[in-house]
């Protein structure tokens, strides 16, 4: 039995996750209560929020409609088995999803994180091929400096080496595409860079290299975001669809952050003209309020999984919490907010202001890059020599306890991401006091 009178404010028994935990336990950064575009903070200080939380707030903080969905789902139905029975919200909810999906992405799966979403999505493309008949199609392709989540499935496509170094094998058979980015040939970039689309052709390099009987999925972030927001280049997107339709390779969108109105549009796949055949969410479905993710997949893979007598379960996958009724309130609340409000639309019209704002910083003290993608923008910084990632803290430990923001930083990168209400005097002052934060960091 602990003892009873325990410290309360004891704080090292929560061992973070992705965090500092030994500087953060010397200075913690506490956020106790959130509305609108900003937290607040048990001191009782106003923190404008310009990263949506960790990309997920998009309608911003305790909207109302969501937070009473919340409450009453909760007092009518605590949980629903999610095997083998059903809340009726749920269909309410995936055929919203069918809906905003593009092509025939009708079917959605349910599960309670991105991890779990990409991992899902992985198993969802081997089962796919086995029940045709293509069972050798086992291997994946991810793409260096993809983030997918931290379950051995993301973490063998993803390309980030601190996330893989530490764990050992992870799934064998799994390569990579190259990154997109290159300073020398795409520096500040507004949108989709110029320069890249043939990096696509490295997908027919390892194709020769393993035999395209041997893929499974190709797996890449449209947008990706936790590496510091790189946009893809003009063509790139459209030429990995033409290659893995050529060669019955599945194509598998992580739209994790850049669902949801990010890129204004519900995905964005519909902004950059391509239908993959999956396609993972999590964060906005549900404004960041309940946790829950989920993969749009193409009708014909649905399709192929029903087989075999009535009774039998078809995919043997699933969560305790797969489809859970508090987070289901919460995504079909989240939902109505988004289209009552236009936020999709907004995002498009905020777009070039949030990128102008964002591209004034360029010439501040310390700034490499500066690359704005829909509503989500990367800020390079240059590194402290010998020392990565050390400027990259002192900005988001100074920007929170000096400037009363919230940013994330990806290593070096500064990624702001605001909730799609920003409006332009938001996004002026998120422009201002990183400004600042840039004028005072050593
Ligand atoms: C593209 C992408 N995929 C997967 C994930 C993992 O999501 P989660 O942290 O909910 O597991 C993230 C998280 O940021 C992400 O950005």
């Amino acid at each position: 039995m602990p003892p009873l009178d325990m410290k309360p404010n004891e704080l090292e028994s929560y061992w973070m996750p992705f965090t500092a935990n030994r500087a953060f336990k010397q200075r913690p950064r506490l956020i106790s209560g959130a509305k609108g575009m900003n937290f607040t903070t048990p001191d009782g200080r106003t923190v404008l929020d310009a990263t949506s939380g960790l990309y997920c707030v998009n309608a911003g903080h305790c909207r109302e409609p969501i937070v009473k969905a919340i409450q009453e789902a909760a007092g009518r139905l605590d949980y629903s088995p999610a095997f083998q029975f059903a809340t009726p919200p749920v269909f309410e909810l995936t055929n919203q999803l069918a809906l905003l999906a593009p092509g025939d992405l009708d079917y959605a799966l349910l599960a309670n994180s991105g991890s779990e979403a990409v991992d899902t999505a992985m198993k969802v493309a081997l089962s796919y091929h086995k029940i045709r008949g293509e069972g050798a199609r086992t291997r994946f392709i991810g793409r260096e400096r993809g983030y997918h989540g931290v379950c051995f499935g993301g973490i063998s496509v993803g390309g980030m080496v601190n996330n893989r170094k530490a764990f050992g094998n992870m799934l064998t058979g799994v390569d990579h595409l190259p990154a997109t980015y290159n300073r020398a040939k795409q520096a500040y970039a507004v949108g989709e860079p110029e320069w890249g689309a043939e990096l696509a052709e490295d997908l027919v390099r390892l194709i020769g290299l393993h035999d395209a009987s041997t893929i499974a999925a190709v797996i890449v972030e449209p947008v990706a975001g936790s590496t510091g927001c790189i946009a893809p280049p003009k063509g790139y997107l459209k030429r990995l669809r033409e290659i893995t339709a050529q060669h019955g390779i599945l194509l598998i969108f992580d739209e994790v952050i850049t669902g949801f109105g990010r890129m204004g549009y519900a995905f964005s796949a519909e902004r950059f003209g391509v239908v993959p055949d999956m396609i993972t969410f999590a964060k906005g479905v549900t404004n960041g309020a309940v946790p829950m993710s989920g993969v749009m997949v193409r009708k014909g893979i649905y399709d192929a999984h029903m087989t075999g007598p009535d009774y039998a379960v078809e995919l043997f996958h699933g969560f305790t919490y797969s489809g859970h009724p508090l987070a289901v309130a919460a995504a079909n609340a989240t939902l109505g907010v988004y289209k009552d409000e236009g936020l999709f639309e907004r995002a498009r019209a905020m777009e070039k202001p949030f990128a102008d704002a964002m591209m004034s910083l360029k010439g501040l003290p310390h700034v490499a890059d500066i690359r704005p993608i829909g509503m989500m923008c990367g800020i390079d910084l240059d590194s402290v020599a010998g020392k990565v990632g050390q400027r990259g803290y002192d900005a988001l430990e100074r920007a929170f306890f000096e400037h009363d923001l919230y940013i994330r930083l990806a290593t070096d990168t500064i990624v702001t991401a605001p909730p799609l209400i920003a409006t332009e005097s938001d996004i002026g002052q998120i422009r201002d006091r990183i400004a600042a934060l840039l004028k005072g960091l050593a």
